[in-house]
């Protein structure tokens, strides 16, 4: 088995980021990503395009140590967050919970199994700040915040049960700052003076954190600069 690390959301402005620096380190990385064609290609909405992706990394001999997943929906064709209780619309909050919550979980579920049982293992997913219940004090962004914390506790779930089967495994929740990107571009307007990244730096900078993290964290959410947020 070849070792290899899988990044999924390799189309976007983080998940580019992470590619260019995992392929800097040397690390023999599998971009997969809803506008790839062909073997890149997955989509977090289509569990068949999952399952599909993960037997193509089998099938090839390669054996995921470190899954990263690095999508996220925030707005897209007109739909944005909410701003209060009567913009919720119940497609737009799904659709929210499909791409940030359920498509992250259902990765887990095909790729995991592939990944080594008595050897270090990691498997990061980008969460968001906005998703801490107890850092919340603006409200709004109803179907984000909800469904980024629903995937805070499906990472902390990921990381009981797979601790069970390798304790050397390490889940965990990555918050990247305020980062230069299509998802954060309609809301750059109040980020404070030298706090929006670039996603080469946000990207180096989670890939670090992944590195220093022990499996004692586990199931915890941690900031690009190494704090842990909590839930
Ligand atoms: N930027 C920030 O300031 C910020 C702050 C906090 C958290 N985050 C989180 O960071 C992560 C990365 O965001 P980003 O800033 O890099 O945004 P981005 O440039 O908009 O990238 C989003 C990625 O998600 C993918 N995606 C969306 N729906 C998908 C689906 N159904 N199936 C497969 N892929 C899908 C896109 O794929 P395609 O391009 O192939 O469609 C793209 O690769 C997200 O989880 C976001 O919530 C970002």
């Amino acid at each position: 088995m070849t070792p290899c690390t899988v990044i999924i959301g390799a189309s976007g402005g983080i998940g580019a980021a992470m590619v260019r620096r995992s392929n800097a380190r040397g690390e023999n990385v599998i971009a997969l990503a809803r506008s790839l064609t062909g073997d890149g290609y997955l989509d977090l909405e289509d569990e068949a395009s999952i399952a599909a992706g993960a037997e193509r990394v089998r099938a090839q001999g390669l054996e995921p140590t470190c899954l990263i997943v690095a999508t996220g929906l925030l707005h897209i064709d007109g739909k944005g967050p909410e701003k209060s209780l009567k913009d919720i619309d119940p497609a737009w909050m799904a659709r929210n919970f499909a791409v940030n919550t359920i498509g992250p979980a259902l990765v887990a579920k095909h790729f995991i199994p592939l990944m080594p049982r008595k050897a270090p293992a990691r498997f990061a997913a980008i969460g968001a700040r906005v998703g801490s219940i107890s850092d919340n004090r603006l409200g709004g962004w109803y179907g984000y915040r909800a469904a980024k914390a629903a995937l805070h506790m499906t990472i902390r779930n990921i990381s009981i049960e797979w601790s069970r089967r390798n304790d050397q495994s390490i889940c965990v929740a990555l918050h990247p700052g305020t980062v230069d990107t299509g998802l954060s571009k309609p809301f750059q307007g109040n980020v404070a003076e030298g706090r929006l990244f670039d996603a080469d730096h946000s990207a180096a900078c989670l890939l670090d954190v992944l590195d220093g993290l022990n499996p004692s964290d586990s199931g915890g959410i941690f900031a690009w600069d190494g704090t842990a947020i909590r839930p």
